[in-house]
């Protein structure tokens, strides 16, 4: 039974201001438990500005031996492409701050995509704490949102991963083609905390349509991400969500 909690805004009138309070966020939430904070992160381009605050200005506020990373889905390309979010996220964020390497678990893009879905949820489970459902727990899923309303590689034209009961599967860009492994709905349900972050006029009306849900909202798979016993909250800023 999904959490029937009203989803929770942390609006902020520039992506600039909405980062600020994820990052702030992030700091908080990680004070509040001890031993290592499991995060999965999302690609893209809107957490760009996210990845460099926290280069520049959460060195000291975070402690970094104590923070895990894991992407909620990776494009099946080599880690220097500009197409890889583990690439992205290495250059903008994980080279400039002292986190252990052994904390860094990109997805294993060198791989046969299936093979890289079996490795990296091996990973998964060795690392995370599980529910009772059996599944692994992260302790903040970072999601964004395309404008075709998928969220992780979920896409519209794929919505049975919503339901798979695998930790992690592959998926195919349905305009592309291309392929990616990307963390299943029941994994990202599971996740203590889900964060959407999601910035730019470009997505308002998509984002409109998910917050309405019903039938408005059903043929995009963001609008079915709910948590299981977690938060969800969703970091828009004004051009995304307009008052
Ligand atoms: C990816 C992401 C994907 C992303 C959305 C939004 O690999 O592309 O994980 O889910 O969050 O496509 O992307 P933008 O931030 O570029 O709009």
């Amino acid at each position: 039974m999904a959490n029937s909690s009203a989803p929770e805004f942390r609006k902020g009138a520039t992506p600039a201001e909405v980062c600020k309070n994820l990052a702030d966020y992030i700091v908080t939430e990680m004070g509040r438990k001890e031993g290592p904070f499991h995060i999965a992160l999302s690609g893209g381009s809107t957490p760009k500005l996210l990845f460099r605050l926290l280069a520049e200005e959460y060195v000291d506020k975070i402690d970094w031996p104590r923070l895990h990373c894991y992407w909620g889905d990776d494009r099946m390309v080599p880690y220097d492409s500009p197409e890889s979010n583990y690439g992205m996220t290495k250059e903008l964020l994980l080279d400039q701050v002292p986190i252990p390497a052994e904390n860094i678990h990109p997805v294993p893009t060198q791989l046969a995509p299936e093979v890289a879905a079996s490795a990296y949820t091996e990973v998964i489970l060795q690392q995370l704490s599980k529910n009772s459902d059996g599944l692994p727990v992260f302790d903040l899923n970072l999601l964004g949102m395309g404008g075709d309303g998928h969220t992780a590689s979920i896409f519209p034209d794929s919505m049975e991963l919503l339901q798979d009961r695998r930790i992690c599967a592959v998926a195919t860009h349905p305009e592309t083609g291309q392929k990616r492994v990307t963390l299943t709905g029941p994994v990202i349900n599971a996740s203590d905390r889900i964060v959407f972050l999601i910035t730019g006029e470009g997505k308002a009306v998509r984002l409109s349509q998910v917050l309405a849900g019903g039938e408005l909202g059903a043929p995009y798979p963001a609008t079915h991400i709910r948590p299981t016993h977690g938060q969800l909250l969703w970091f828009v800023d004004e051009a995304a969500l307009p008052a």
